[in-house]
């Protein structure tokens, strides 16, 4: 039987779930606890929602309505549809970064979406005891003791769970946009938040569990998230490191999925008159709700009743220990700990496979419009592409270099270029009158004038700030403090590549990354060859440079 795939949305009601789903994964749930903890809770708040503000919204906004105009057209990858909206040359690269972007994220975020199986797993089979020492089991799940050690495929390791995670993402996919994606996020999104209010339940009625350390509460907990200010020091304190507000501004863009060519990807399976300002804000702020509501809520306070603001505060940063090592011991401490450790994961997991299926339809729309494979042949080339791509993750686990490697390059510096371009594409090349204009087609809000300077102005010069920061910061090393002496280090990703003592994996992983770029360039440029020769065939002026066609 051959499948036929119908490549729309049941309705907008689809779309705003699917980009939710994409939205809605371990960032919210792991990544943003471990930043908030790290940068000293209230403050980073802060700069975190003064970033949801200046750049999350307009790039939501930007990419919905990028994406719907291109579906116009009859594109659907970012390649495809800032080709057909913008017709410069250079366009469809900007977009093929789309393309490289998500297809990098997914061979490294499928093997933490595979943790989540595999502890869902041992927990439903009641490995998992007060006496399971996590920190160990972890060492041995993930093979962070040597190269090649994580491939086995016994319950305590990672073989059997990543190649199931893998199937099911593809099998999903090869289904289809409603039938296939739509479907997932309609069943997984409403069970993830019943698995989420459970854990929540539990954790905001924990009281003081321990009389004898009456400071490890609750509502302390909460405290350490939201107080501005710590004790002895001013919120300035904190807001005077750059450092913070990088954090927030990259928590901002993975958690939204901004930046990354899938929202653009997502909304071009839009009808022409189908909202998309209510429709894109909608999808944000669930995912704030599911982020800052949950996530935070649930992790930070669980966090702290067990460990200590010293404990909380060691856990800074560190996302993977947070949630696979840290959080599944306090969880363990809870009455009712293996059932909440069941819930924990398995909400995990369905957060995390909501977004991964939303790294690969970017790449099957590009394989179908620009070489014009069937769904099918574009699937099957994207899980070779994707396979390769994960297997060295899988391989290379020793202190998961790879994967932190292709993490910092990919979802630091590519995310920040390609939501740069897509602002400025918005804003100036598209001109932000006629970009609004579009944006309130079909809108079920009133979309305010002064978005306009918003997103013409404050976005691109904030991201550029951020960007800068970013680089005196990170690849230059000068880590200065405002008010404070500045030290010069660079980031040991920089290190790890030119340093005196380079680290082979992560410079193969770099290696990696240059393969993907070079492949999407060659793909991007023969795909563009064709619609070249489809639009001399068929020549149709565009309402944005009649004279181009
Ligand atoms: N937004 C997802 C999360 O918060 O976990 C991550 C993500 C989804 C990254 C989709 C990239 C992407 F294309």
């Amino acid at each position: 039987m051959t499948l036929r795939t119908p490549e729309a949305w049941t309705g907008r009601f689809g779309a705003i779930l699917a980009v939710a789903g994409s939205a809605v994964g371990l960032g919210n749930f792991i990544r943003f606890p471990a930043q908030a903890a790290q940068y000293g809770g209230g403050a980073f708040m802060l700069a975190y929602f003064a970033s949801f503000l200046i750049i999350g919204i307009p790039l939501v906004w930007a990419e919905w309505t990028l994406g719907r105009m291109g579906g116009k057209h009859g594109y659907h990858s970012a390649a495809g549809v800032l080709h057909s909206v913008v017709h410069r040359p250079w366009a469809k690269y900007l977009g093929g970064l789309g393309f490289l972007i998500v297809t990098l994220i997914f061979v490294y975020y499928i093997s933490i979406e595979a943790w989540c199986l595999g502890y869902t797993v041992n927990a439903l089979l009641g490995r998992f005891d007060g006496s399971t020492d996590y920190g160990a089991f972890f060492g041995t799940f993930v093979g962070a003791g040597a190269n090649g050690s994580a491939i086995a495929f016994g319950l305590g390791d990672l073989g059997l769970f990543l190649l199931a995670t893998f199937a099911l993402n593809f099998y999903f996919i090869h289904r289809g946009i409603s039938r296939g994606i739509e479907t997932v996020c309609r069943y997984a999104l409403p069970a993830l938040l019943a698995l989420a209010l459970v854990i929540l339940a539990r954790v905001l009625t924990l009281g003081t569990p321990d009389p004898t350390k009456p400071d490890q509460n609750v509502i302390n907990g909460l405290g350490f998230l939201w107080n501005p200010s710590k004790p002895g020091l001013s919120v300035f304190d904190d807001l005077a490191n750059p450092q913070l507000w990088l954090a927030a501004a990259s928590q901002v863009f993975f958690s939204l999925s901004i930046g990354m060519g899938v929202i653009i990807t997502y909304a071009s399976y839009l009808k022409p008159r189908d909202d998309v300002a209510l429709s894109g804000l909608t999808a944000a702020a669930a995912n704030e709700a599911c982020e800052v509501g949950i996530g935070g809520t649930l992790t930070v306070p669980a966090a702290y009743v067990f460990l200590g603001a010293s404990g909380v505060a060691a856990l800074a940063g560190q996302t993977i220990g947070l949630g696979f090592i840290a959080l599944p011991q306090v969880l363990a401490n809870m009455p009712g700990g293996q059932a909440l450790a069941v819930c924990y994961f398995g909400l995990l997991f369905l957060a995390a496979l909501t977004s991964s299926l939303s790294m690969l339809q970017p790449g099957i729309a590009l394989l179908e419009e620009g070489p014009g494979f069937d769904r099918g042949r574009s699937v099957g080339l994207l899980a070779l592409l994707t396979a390769l791509g994960a297997a060295f993750v899988w391989y290379f686990s020793a202190d998961l270099k790879a994967l932190d490697t292709i993490d910092f390059w990919v979802a630091n510096v590519l995310i920040f270029i390609q939501a740069t371009a897509v602002i400025i594409v918005f804003g100036w090349v598209i001109g932000i009158k006629q970009g609004l204009a579009e944006t309130r087609r079909g809108a079920k809000m009133h979309v305010p004038d002064f978005v306009g300077p918003v997103m013409k102005y404050l976005c691109p010069a904030y991201l550029l700030a951020i960007f800068g920061l970013f680089v005196v910061n990170k690849i230059v090393g000068w880590n200065f403090r405002f008010g404070a002496d500045a030290a010069f280090s660079p980031s040991g990703y920089v290190t790890d590549l030119v340093g005196p003592e380079p680290s082979a994996v992560a410079r193969a992983s770099f290696a990696l990354i240059v393969a993907f770029l070079i492949f999407t360039l060659l793909l991007v440029r023969h795909s563009a060859r064709r619609w070249q020769a489809r639009a001399n065939l068929t020549p149709a002026p565009s309402p944005l440079n009649p004279s181009s066609r």
